[in-house]
C-alpha cells in the first residue's frame, strides 16, 4: 500500500461573500489551508499531498509544505479530485485519501481510523456522523414541510474519504465528473456497485462554508495548538 491524499481546493467559496476562496481565508495569519495540510500530515502513512487549485489562486499560497505538490484544480470537485487521483497514479501510489481542503479541523484519531479501514477493505471507508437533528422534506421552492424523513441509519458524510486509487478513477469516470449526485467520493464507488465503510466522525471535523464557519473553527484549532 503506497497512501497520498487528495486536497480538492480549487473551489471559489461563492457562499462566503469574500473576495478570495475560503481556503486561503487567514486564521491566526496563515491560511485555512495550512491547517488542513498539517493535519493531514500528521498520518505517518500518508507520503505525498496532491493539492488541486486554481493556477491563479496558487499564488495567494506563498510556499508549499515538503512532500505537497499542486495539480490544476478542475469545474468541479469531482474534477479537481481526478486531477489529483492521476497525478497519484503516474507517481505510482495505490490508495488515496481525499479530504477537502476547507476541514481544517480533522482529530487525528480520525484521521487514523479511516486510514486503517480504508486501506485494509477492498470497498474503501470513508468519515461519516449519524444525522442528530430532525430531518424534513420539502417541495421545490417550498417551505412547506411534506413529510419528516426518519433519520434512523441515515449518516452525514464527511472527509476524509479513503480507496483503492484504479477503482476511484473507474468510478468518477463511468459516474461522469459532471453528475449532480457526485458529491464526494463514495458516491461514486457506491454508483458501481461498492458499498464503502462508515467511520465515526467528529463534529469538529466541520466543513467551513459560510463566514460564521470562521469563528468556529479558529476555536478549534486554538484548541489543538495550545
Ligand atoms: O463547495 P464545497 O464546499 O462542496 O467544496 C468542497 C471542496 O472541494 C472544497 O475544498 C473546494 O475547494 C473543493 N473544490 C474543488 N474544485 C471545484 C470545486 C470545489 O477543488 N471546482
Amino acid at each position: 500500500i503506497k497512501l497520498a491524499a487528495i486536497i480538492p481546493a480549487a473551489g471559489t467559496g461563492s457562499r462566503m461573500q469574500s473576495e478570495q476562496p475560503k481556503q486561503f481565508i487567514k486564521i491566526q495569519s496563515k491560511p485555512l489551508l495550512s491547517y488542513t495540510l498539517a493535519a493531514i500530515q500528521r498520518a505517518p502513512q500518508v507520503q505525498r499531498v496532491f493539492v488541486a487549485v486554481n493556477p491563479q489562486a496558487s499564488a495567494l499560497y506563498p510556499s508549499w509544505p515538503a512532500q505537497v505538490e499542486t495539480v490544476a484544480g478542475g469545474a468541479s470537485r469531482a474534477e479537481s479530485v481526478l486531477a489529483g487521483l492521476q497525478a497519484a497514479a503516474a507517481q505510482g501510489f495505490s490508495h488515496a485519501l481525499v479530504h477537502d481542503a476547507a476541514r481544517p479541523c480533522l482529530p487525528l484519531e480520525v484521521l487514523l481510523d479511516v486510514i486503517e479501514q480504508g486501506t485494509t477493505q477492498a470497498q474503501g471507508a470513508i468519515v461519516a456522523l449519524p444525522v442528530r437533528d430532525t430531518l424534513k422534506r420539502s417541495a421545490m421552492g417550498s417551505p412547506v414541510i411534506q413529510s419528516t424523513v426518519p433519520r434512523a441509519y441515515l449518516w452525514q458524510a464527511q472527509t476524509p474519504q479513503v480507496f483503492a486509487i484504479e477503482p476511484l478513477i473507474d468510478a468518477i469516470n463511468a459516474m461522469g465528473s459532471t453528475h449532480p449526485e457526485l458529491t464526494d467520493e463514495a458516491s461514486a464507488m457506491e454508483h458501481a456497485g461498492y458499498q464503502p465503510r462508515l467511520v465515526m466522525g467528529s463534529y469538529k471535523n466541520i466543513k467551513v462554508t459560510f463566514p460564521e464557519d470562521i469563528e468556529l473553527v479558529s476555536y478549534y484549532l486554538k484548541e489543538e495548538i495550545t
